[in-house]
């Protein structure tokens, strides 16, 4: 809760970069440019959610992005689009129950981590490490963190205040936050080898310009366009991004639970104490890390404060890279993000995900160990009571607790804020009929209940 009132204050920075009238490519380059800019933040800085949504015509760019978005030529393969991870049908998850989707040229390689669903991805702001300034945006986050590697991560507590000093890693995308802008984010999977697997950005550059769309691009950015393979490719990355900002299957924002904030619709009375465990700092405590209430500016909740824990999920033997036992997805401080390598107090922190459409997601988790919110549930109640349960055990039958993260780093593991402040004999902070009615709530966060936007007058 702490932080909100900062993010949302920062959220509001930039004017004109989060400009709807985005027609012109020079404005994009000037606010979510290869230069490092936020896109995935714009969003934020229109004063509120239904004008964001209630437009049903994308602007060119946009429009172009969506053809991008879904084209499957574009990957070595031919056969994975950003739609192939990222299904519009699905909240824009994937339509499978695998762990780690497959991809790159012969659709046998994988990655390490779940594939999430990308609605709403546009309201993330830019990774910063707390305590948090308007300045901050173009300082050295590994100096920042290096000047916090002693500071201790504050106890979280539903509607509680802590310290408002402390140097909390919050922002960004991709699991590890290691991105800023949607922009800079689209050239993560069109090279990633285990994605679409594209070798360098002439490869890119010679699909694009065999495209049906190839004469769109002429016509928004010039003729010459193709003469300047770089342009292109930051061209192609921004429209994507144009196309998940604007358009509003990305943000619908018409769940049960929008039109209960919006005094349109009634919770059962299940749902209603679903809602009251999740806020309850001695039972769920969940809102004090999925934030459900409107922000200080009035937008709707995103039911994330984008800040970062370890919550000490277990390894997932169906990730093929933790066949090597030496493997270890660390988040925060890598492997995959390189600049935090050192800020070992960050090992195994992972970005709060918003619950937004959650009870459709095939799994869950950094490394989709799980595939129902009930075995969600069960970990979040259990994890310090019958760690057993989740846990494997060493060659003397000893329960390897926190096995996804090497010894030396289980002490930044959250063991403070409730419901992860058990211990074995004590018993879990919610009964089995008060899960369903947290479930019956989550269940709420599933956009579709109505096709308008709640917000909209
Ligand atoms: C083979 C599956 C796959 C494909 C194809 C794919 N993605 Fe993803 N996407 C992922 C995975 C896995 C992650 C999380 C990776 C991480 O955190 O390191 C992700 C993360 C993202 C995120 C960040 C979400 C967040 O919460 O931070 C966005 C946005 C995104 N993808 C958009 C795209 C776009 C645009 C394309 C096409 C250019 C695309 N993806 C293609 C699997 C895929
Ligand atoms: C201390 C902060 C914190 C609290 C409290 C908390 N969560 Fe989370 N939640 C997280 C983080 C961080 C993750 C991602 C962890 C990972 O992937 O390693 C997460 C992941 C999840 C996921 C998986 C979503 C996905 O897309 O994979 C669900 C569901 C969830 N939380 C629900 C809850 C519920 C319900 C409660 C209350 C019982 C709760 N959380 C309490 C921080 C928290």
């Amino acid at each position: 809760m702490k932080f909100a009132k900062f993010k949302a204050l920062k959220m509001g920075l930039r004017p004109g970069c989060g400009a709807l009238s985005f027609g012109l490519l020079l404005s994009l380059s000037g606010c979510g440019g290869a230069g490092g800019g936020t896109s995935a933040s714009t969003g934020s800085t229109s004063t509120s959610a239904s004008t964001l949504t209630t437009s049903t015509s994308l602007s060119a760019i946009a429009q172009l992005g969506k053809k991008i978005f879904f084209d499957p030529s574009l990957s070595a393969s031919g056969q994975v689009a950003c739609a192939t991870c990222h299904d519009p049908a699905q909240h824009y998850g994937p339509a499978n129950t695998l762990s780690v989707q497959f991809g790159g040229p012969t659709l046998t390689a994988t990655g390490i981590r779940q594939a999430p669903q990308i609605t709403y991805a546009y309201r993330n702001p830019i990774f910063s490490i707390g305590p948090d300034t308007s300045t901050q945006e173009n300082i050295n986050v590994a100096q920042v963190a290096a000047s916090s590697s002693s500071t201790t991560i504050p106890q979280k507590v539903a509607g509680g205040s802590a310290s408002s000093t402390a140097m909390v890693p919050q922002g960004g995308l991709f699991l590890d936050g290691r991105v800023d802008t949607l922009q800079a984010q689209a050239d993560g999977p069109l090279f990633n080898p285990a994605e679409m697997a594209n070798t360098n950005v002439n490869d890119l550059v010679t699909k694009l310009a065999k495209s049906s769309y190839a004469d769109d691009f002429k016509q928004i950015f010039g003729s010459n366009v193709f003469s300047n393979p770089q342009m292109l490719l930051s061209e192609a990355e921004g429209a994507i991004a144009r196309f998940e900002f604007e358009d509003a299957s990305f943000h619908a924002f018409n769940s049960k639970y929008d039109y209960y904030l919006a005094g349109k619709t009634q919770l059962t009375a299940s749902e209603l104490n679903g809602l009251k465990l999740f806020e309850d700092p001695a039972k769920g405590n969940c809102a004090a890390c999925h934030l459900d209430k409107k922000t200080a500016d009035g937008q709707p909740p995103m039911f994330t404060d984008f800040q970062y824990e370890a919550l000490g999920v277990p390894r997932n033997s169906a990730i093929p890279a933790n066949a090597d036992p030496t493997f270890y997805d660390l988040g925060l401080c890598g492997p995959v993000r390189t600049d935090l390598t050192a800020q070992t107090n960050y090992c195994g922190m992972f970005r709060t995900p918003s619950l937004r459409n959650v009870s459709t997601r095939k799994v869950y988790f950094h490394n989709g160990i799980y595939k129902s919110l009930n075995d969600v549930m069960q970990f979040y109640m259990l994890r310090d009571i019958t760690p057993e349960q989740f846990y494997s055990r060493d060659s003397n039958g000893s329960v390897l607790k926190f096995n996804d993260i090497p010894a030396l780093y289980q002490a930044n593991v959250d063991t403070t804020d409730a419901p992860f402040n058990r211990k074995p004999g004590d018993s879990p902070a919610l009964s089995t009929s008060e899960i369903a009615d947290v479930i019956a709530f989550l269940n709420t966060l599933t956009d579709g209940f109505q096709s308008a936007n709640a917000y909209a007058p």
